[in-house]
């Protein structure tokens, strides 16, 4: 007699279930009169050089839109551009280090210059230095410095090139369900901590750098352990906490842009990805990874801002 599946079990099932569907909703290709974009529409990926950002990247040019891939290394940058290149794809290459403030700037002028804006923004470059049930923390000033601040360090360069249109320009940040102000498992203790990020209505940008500040400040003094943080990958946790949250309160601040000019933004988790980052331990490949991201760049008649999306369904902060 066949075994009734416990719930983990189904639940397990039903996201393989999913994943194969989304496998197959993204061979169909966009009807015409979905298709609001067009070669002239202007991408930016970060970190593109490889793993999810190249997929990204790869992805946005298979619907024929201009992709700029930007990689903080030139060499692996141009063998990157090549790979696409050699399939037939033109991206187009651009040195970009998030966490370097005249980086971004240059970078954001070359797309004034050559471009006159852009249209969709992907801030996919991450960093984490932790491996299976390690959590130092060691690297804890790089990972807030790329994930959170190189984010927000490439939103208010670029958010002033968005361009117009009746589509509305498209933030992506590419982030991780370990961000999860709620997630069951990994979620601040604290509820001090916790709450002033939760109300989107009374978050601001000093609320969540005084976060991030904080953790910092118990990792220069060893008190960290005990401070109520996420207890999985800490740092890469808050950077990604941080991110979530700059995420909904940006949608908040542009929410009152006159139609023509809208601009949303969202995050999204790539699930755990067979790439650098997870020592290609991950349970999806890097094209699976990719999909959210490229699905909410795309998003047909879009008016959903400041959302948190897995596998191409909303899902809680
Ligand atoms: N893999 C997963 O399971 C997983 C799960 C949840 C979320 N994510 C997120 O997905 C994104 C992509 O990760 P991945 O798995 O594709 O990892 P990856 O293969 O390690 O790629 C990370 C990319 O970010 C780039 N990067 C790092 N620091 C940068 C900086 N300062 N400026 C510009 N680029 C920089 C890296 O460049 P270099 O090659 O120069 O290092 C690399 O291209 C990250 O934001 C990550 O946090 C991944």
């Amino acid at each position: 007699m066949e075994r009734k599946m416990n719930r983990k079990e189904r639940a397990k099932q039903e996201r393989e279930n999913r994943r194969h569907n989304i496998s197959l909703l993204r061979t169909i290709p966009y009807p015409d009169h979905q298709k609001w974009w067009s070669s002239e529409t202007v991408a930016l990926v970060t970190g593109a050089n490889r793993g999810i950002g190249f997929e990204i990247a790869r992805q946005l040019l298979l619907q024929g839109v201009t992709v700029i891939l930007t990689s903080r290394g030139t060499e692996v940058g141009e063998a990157a551009a090549k790979v696409l290149w050699e399939t037939g794809l033109k991206v187009v290459f651009r040195q970009l280090d998030v966490t370097s403030t005249s980086s971004v700037q240059t970078c954001a002028d070359w797309v004034q210059q050559n471009y006159g804006g852009l249209d969709i923004l992907i801030n996919n470059a991450g960093v984490n230095f932790n491996a299976s049930s390690e959590n130092s923390v060691e690297f804890a000033e790089q990972v807030i410095a790329t994930n959170y601040i190189g984010t927000k360090n490439m939103i208010k360069a670029l958010t002033p090139l968005m361009r117009p249109s009746a589509a509305g320009a498209r933030i992506v940040n590419v982030s991780s369900r370990l961000g999860r102000l709620n997630g069951r498992r990994n979620r601040i203790g604290d509820v001090s901590l916790r709450e002033p990020l939760e109300c989107v209505d009374s978050l601001t940008e000093e609320v969540i750098d005084r976060t991030v500040d904080a953790f910092l400040e118990q990792v220069k003094d060893g008190s960290w352990a005990t401070g109520g943080w996420p207890q999985t990958f800490t740092d890469y946790s808050i950077s990604k906490l941080a991110v979530n949250a700059y995420t909904r309160l940006m949608a908040e601040k542009l929410s009152d842009r006159p139609e023509g000019k809208k601009i949303y933004i969202n995050c999204c988790c790539p699930g755990w990805v067979k790439t650098a980052m997870t020592g290609w331990e991950g349970n999806i490949s890097a094209e699976e990874g990719a999909d959210t991201a490229v699905w909410l760049a795309f998003l047909p008649d879009q008016s959903v801002s400041g959302k948190f999306f897995a596998e191409r369904r909303e899902i809680n902060f």
